[in-house]
């Protein structure tokens, strides 16, 4: 054949071949577990792709590139039983309906931005007011309703997707085309690794978070009020009532704030302090100790019946302990279970909320030419 048939002959290979098939193949090749199928599609008739990536141990994690929503996450327990640990649906229409976040990669601004403004270099920008008078986690359509590109891998780390989306210059209101890449990694040491990366082409706020609902106990088994609570925070952001922080740094010592040795999360949710009825429990920044930007263990849970045990490193300032305060009963998730108040923890991992009106907190602005890098683990462990 010459140079001409065999690159029309290449040609019409790549062609005919759907894109999903050379994943498979690519991937079964390299004998990579990776499963990829259909998760449905969006209302606009886009398609929407499934990744199940299992480790050695068994651990499976679920993921589709709607969101990058993570859909389960199946970890053993202390005699080894697994089960899934993350509230979420069955199926997509639960997730395109009515999801507060679960399992989704929030941004391009996790957590609120008082009023909805914010300036930058002199000039000022408003978002939409989706939170009370706030605006918050990424706007009306932000990263966690987005079609990501996904990209299967496996390396010596472990195996996993990269997910990568460009938001546009004006997208949700902030500027700036941002190319944003998240790696999922799932290692054999049960380890959900998280690397964020991102790149601008005019300065903008950024702060990416990871919003799976835990329950150590098993999705939709109970209220998480008697999981064990360690947070490696000195300091908490207190709010004003719209969940905005004051600017204060404030100590947690002799507060219902204090996780520093672990203690349950009911164990003084209803005490008569205002910050917790700010936040009709605990949804508050923590300002994890550290030295360095280093990985640093931010949270540890551990729920005592199936004696399962999650810790959190992160490179990022802060962590979000939400409470699940909000749940209400009103969802139906996986399996046909209500999901009610406080049925899931959350651990955000994150900038300080508000911080682009907040000179004195750590700064969340990426300018063009800066690339944005960021890690978070899930660790997960049993203890009888
Ligand atoms: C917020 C909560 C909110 C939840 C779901 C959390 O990050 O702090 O107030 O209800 O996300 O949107």
């Amino acid at each position: 054949m010459n140079y001409q048939n065999s690159l029309v002959v290449t040609l019409l290979i790549i062609c005919v071949v759907p894109n999903r098939s050379v994943a498979e193949s690519s991937v079964a090749q390299r004998g990579h577990p990776i499963k990829q199928e259909s998760f449905g599609q969006t209302k606009d008739g886009k398609n929407v792709e499934l990744y199940t990536i299992t480790n050695s141990h068994g651990v499976e994690v679920r993921a589709i590139n709607y969101g990058g929503i993570v859909v389960s996450l199946r970890v053993p327990d202390k005699n080894g039983k697994l089960d899934d640990v993350v509230l979420g649906f069955d199926k997509l229409d639960g997730y395109l309906d009515k999801s507060p976040y679960f399992g989704a990669i929030v941004g391009r601004y996790g957590n609120r931005i008082a009023n909805g403004k914010f300036t930058l270099d002199g000039k000022e920008y408003s978002l939409a007011k989706n939170n009370g008078p706030n605006a918050l986690h990424g706007g009306l359509k932000g990263f966690d309703k987005a079609i990501w590109a996904a990209e299967p891998f496996q390396n010596n780390q472990g195996k996993g997707v990269v997910f990568t989306y460009t938001s546009k210059d004006g997208e949700e209101g902030y500027p700036g085309n941002l190319k944003v890449k998240v790696t999922y990694t799932l290692t054999d040491k049960n380890e959900l690794i998280f690397d964020y990366q991102a790149t601008t082409d005019k300065a903008t706020p950024v702060n990416l978070t990871e919003h799976s609902y835990f329950n150590l106990a098993g999705e939709g088994t109970g209220d998480v009020l008697k999981h064990e609570l360690m947070l490696n925070a000195d300091r908490f952001t207190p709010v004003d009532k719209t969940l905005i922080p004051t600017g204060e740094l404030r100590a947690v010592k002799g507060t219902p704030f204090d996780f520093r040795t672990p203690i349950a999360v009911g164990a003084r949710i209803d005490d008569n302090y205002e910050q917790l009825a700010f936040g009709g429990g605990y949804d508050h920044n923590f300002v994890i100790n550290r030295k360095t930007g280093d990985l640093q263990l931010a949270a540890r849970v551990y729920e005592p019946t199936s004696g399962r045990v999650m810790e959190v490193y992160t490179t990022e300032p802060g962590v979000q302990f939400y409470s699940g305060n909000f749940l209400d009963g009103t969802i139906t998730g996986k399996q046909g279970h209500v999901y009610k108040r406080r049925y899931a923890l959350c651990l955000e991992t994150q900038h300080f909320p508000d911080s682009p009106n907040h000179p004195e907190f750590p700064s969340t602005i990426l300018r063009p030419g800066q690339t944005l890098h960021s890690r978070t683990i899930y660790k997960f462990s049993a203890q009888k």
